[in-house]
C-alpha cells in the first residue's frame, strides 16, 4: 500500500458571532499528497459526514475553459495542476469511513459509474444548475450548465436529511469571474445549502479535496467542525487563511432557504 504523508494537525477552535447568536466550531486543514490512499487507511466511521469535491474525469477536467465569452472567439483552457480522476473506488472507502452521508461533486456522467460500484449505498444523483454557465463554444451540442452531486449513505444507519420532501436540484451561479479564485472553487451559497441539508450542528464534516476551503467556510459559519485536506500546499495555506478570518455565523434556516428555484 502506498504511504501517505499526513501529520494530523491540531484542532483550531473558533467562535463565530452572527445574527443567530454565537457558534462554536473547530477546524483543521492539512497537506495530504494522496487523499484517495489516505481514506483507504482510515478507520470505519471516522467522520460524521463527507462533503467534498474531488478531481473530475479527464473529459471534463481537460476541457475546462477560463475567462468569459465577452468579445472573444475562443476562451483559453485551464491548465490544472492536479491529475484527473481515474478510479471511482475511493467512494467505497468514503462511505465506510463516514457514519452518515457522503456528498461529492462530479460530472453527471459519473452517476452510473458510482451506482455500479456502490449498489444500494448510492442514494441519488442530484444536480447543481448554474445559470451563469458559458454557452457551448462549438455550437454543435448542448452546453453543460450543470454539475452532478452524488449522494451516498451506508445501509446500516437510517438516512435523514434536513430537506424534508424537497428536490435534489439546486440553482446557484458558479464562481466564474471571481478574482483570484481556485479554478474549481464552489460558490459559498451552494456549500451552505449542502452543509445545512446533510449535516447537523456539532457534527464533523470531512473534505479530503478542500481547494479554497469553500465547504470549510460554510461548515464554520454553520457550526460544523471541519477537516480539510489538499495535495497543493498553496491552497492549503489559502484555505487556512480563509477559515481563520472573522466569519459571521449563519442559521440553518437561512442556509436551507438558499439555491431554490421552486418548491421548498
Ligand atoms: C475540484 S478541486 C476542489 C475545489 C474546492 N471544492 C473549492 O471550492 O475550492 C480538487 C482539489 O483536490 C486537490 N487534489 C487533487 N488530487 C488530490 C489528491 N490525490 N489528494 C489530495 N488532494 C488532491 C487539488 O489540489 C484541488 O485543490
Amino acid at each position: 500500500m502506498r504511504r501517505v504523508s499526513f501529520s494530523a494537525p491540531e484542532w483550531i477552535r473558533c467562535v463565530r458571532n452572527g445574527n443567530s447568536g454565537d457558534t462554536e466550531a473547530m477546524h483543521k486543514i492539512e497537506i495530504c499528497n494522496d487523499s484517495f490512499a489516505l481514506m483507504s487507511q482510515m478507520a470505519d466511521g471516522s467522520y460524521d459526514v463527507i462533503i467534498t469535491d474531488p478531481p473530475y474525469a479527464a473529459e471534463v477536467q481537460e476541457n475546462m475553459c477560463s475567462g468569459s465569452l465577452a468579445g472573444v472567439k475562443s476562451v483559453p483552457k485551464y491548465q490544472l495542476s492536479f491529475a484527473p480522476l481515474t478510479q471511482r473506488h475511493w467512494i467505497v472507502d468514503a462511505v465506510r469511513i463516514t457514519q452518515r452521508w457522503v456528498i461529492s461533486f462530479c460530472g453527471v456522467e459519473e452517476f452510473g459509474r458510482y451506482q455500479d460500484i456502490l449498489g444500494k449505498k448510492y442514494v441519488r444523483g442530484a444536480i447543481w444548475a448554474k445559470p451563469n454557465s458559458m454557452g457551448q463554444l462549438t455550437a454543435d451540442r448542448p452546453a453543460t450548465s450543470y454539475e452532478g452531486v452524488v449522494c451516498c449513505h451506508d445501509l446500516d444507519i437510517k438516512k435523514r436529511w434536513n430537506g424534508r420532501g424537497s428536490y435534489g436540484i439546486w440553482f446557484c451561479n458558479g464562481t466564474r469571474g471571481l478574482r483570484d479564485r481556485h479554478p474549481n472553487e464552489k460558490p459559498l451559497e451552494l456549500c451552505l445549502k449542502l452543509v445545512s441539508l446533510f449535516s447537523e450542528r456539532g457534527e464533523t464534516v470531512f473534505d479530503p479535496f478542500c481547494g479554497s476551503g469553500a465547504i470549510g467556510e460554510a461548515c464554520l459559519r454553520l457550526g460544523r467542525n471541519y477537516v480539510g485536506l489538499d495535495s497543493d500546499p498553496q491552497w492549503v495555506d489559502r484555505a487556512s487563511a480563509r477559515l481563520s478570518t472573522d466569519l459571521e455565523s449563519v442559521s440553518d434556516e437561512y442556509a436551507l432557504g438558499l439555491c431554490r428555484a421552486w418548491g421548498r
